[in-house]
């Protein structure tokens, strides 16, 4: 309305010839115009200035978790993308429950920046990843290890589906479930269980190494000896060998070809260490994969397997080719020696700690390992009595 009166009027001035009139108004609707604009862009930054004061002001976890425990279906960002805006929500989401499927969980932990240098102070932090089927007989002495190193850690369990129990909110446990599938031990469901650890792990951006346990592992040193260790090594810890013997390259099937060829095919623990670039490659295979799930069955064991040589047909330096997971094999048989109570003494616990010879950033080293298995759930009294002065956890 207005705007059609103007341009009438402005016509109508100009037609009587009344130029300087027309020039006028028009020069001051520029301004108006020019005022306004310049208003929305001030009030813009104010407001982005008064989010980042919030930002520096607030401690990190009081921010609302990335994912809720039951986001709306069809319109998730309805109730919740209003809230997920802080840079902080996405490097670092506070809950573990989501409802993504696990296509959906590996696309979406396989996002890596391409910035490399983050924005933020990023503490590096070693992801310990539970696979367990229920309770962790050994929890009491974790939680003496985990004590006092808050923030260098984070923690993932990966339970029987049913599994319910959930500790006291003082525990490091509290809250640490990840949304979890059956999993049937030697079949492809273990691997997907530890995929799915590692990409639960892998949201979480502070995250930098990757370790799968089991519940029947024990820590062989303090907290700060193993994250310094992990953190300053040059390599991850993922065993991979060329076993020329039946159970080894006996278990290879020719139709993996040519994708996978023999000189390619490797054996190895299943209890890796993997740093972000190696968590990264692994979710990320969708070659490899299928051609395990389709040729490899018993007695060829995709635990043991299909990591190993996946990761020497993709990334062979980023490993250096043997776990930091003790097992005494030496028993012989399919199924390693498991450890009592009367085991545990303080020489036993050494022999373990330095009784050994490796290679560590390309020089010689007595520490080969920082975790061993099995122990049975009786050890834990033993443990707790050794352990603490042994290991030398914080008082
Ligand atoms: C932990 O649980 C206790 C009792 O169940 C409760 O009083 C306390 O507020 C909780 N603490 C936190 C940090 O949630
Ligand atoms: C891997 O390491 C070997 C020697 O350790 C080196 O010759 C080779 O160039 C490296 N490959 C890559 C891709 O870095
Ligand atoms: C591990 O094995 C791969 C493939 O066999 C090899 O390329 C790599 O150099 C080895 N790494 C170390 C540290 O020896
Ligand atoms: C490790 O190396 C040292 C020095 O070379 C040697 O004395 C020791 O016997 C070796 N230990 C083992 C278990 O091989
Ligand atoms: C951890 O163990 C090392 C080596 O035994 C020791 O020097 C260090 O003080 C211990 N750290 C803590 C926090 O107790």
């Amino acid at each position: 309305m207005l705007g059609k009166e103007l341009s009438i009027r402005i016509r109508r001035e100009i037609r009587d010839g009344n130029f300087q009139v027309a020039t006028t108004i028009i020069f001051s609707l520029s301004v108006t115009f020019l005022v306004l604009v310049l208003a929305t862009i001030i009030n813009d930054h104010f407001k982005r200035f008064v989010l980042y004061e919030d930002l520096s002001l607030s401690p990190l976890n009081a921010f609302p978790p990335l994912f809720s425990s039951s986001p709306s279906p069809h319109h998730p960002c309805m109730q919740q993308c209003d809230h997920a805006n802080t840079l902080q929500e996405w490097v670092s989401p506070g809950a573990l429950s989501h409802s993504m499927s696990d296509e959906e969980l590996m696309w979406r932990a396989s996002m890596a920046p391409r910035l490399v240098e983050p924005p933020f102070n990023r503490t590096p932090k070693i992801a310990f990843m539970f696979l367990t089927r229920g309770r962790l007989p050994l929890a009491p002495l974790w939680e003496m290890f985990f004590k006092g190193n808050e923030g260098l850690f984070s923690i993932y369990l990966h339970t029987s589906p049913e599994f319910a129990y959930e500790p006291s909110n003082s525990s490091a446990f509290y809250n640490r479930r990840i949304p979890s599938k059956l999993v049937q031990w030697g079949k492809p469901s273990m691997i997907d269980a530890e995929k799915r650890l590692l990409a639960n792990a892998l949201l979480d951006f502070s995250n930098e190494r990757f370790i799968l346990l089991s519940e029947s592992c024990i820590p062989l040193f303090n907290f700060s000896t193993i994250y310094l260790h992990l953190t300053n090594s040059d390599r991850s810890f993922l065993s991979a060998f060329d076993d020329p013997r039946p159970i080894g390259r006996g278990r290879y099937n020719r139709r993996m070809g040519p994708a996978i060829e023999l000189s390619d095919w490797r054996k190895g623990s299943q209890w890796f260490e993997a740093n972000r670039e190696l968590a990264l490659a692994i979710i990320s295979d969708v070659t490899y994969y299928p051609i395990f799930r389709n040729y490899c069955m018993p007695p060829c064991y995709m635990d043991e397997h299909y990591f190993p040589t996946l990761v020497t047909k993709v990334c062979p330096n980023l490993t250096s080719n043997r776990t930091i997971t003790w097992t005494d094999w030496t028993g012989g048989g399919s199924h390693p020696a498991l450890f009592k109570a009367n085991d545990v003494t303080e020489g036993f616990l050494n022999r373990v700690r330095f009784g050994f010879n490796c290679t560590y950033n390309g020089e010689v080293s007595s520490v080969c390992f920082l975790f061993a298995r099995k122990f049975h759930p009786n050890t834990l009294q033993p443990l707790l009595r050794i352990a603490p002065k042994l290991l030398g956890f914080n008082p």
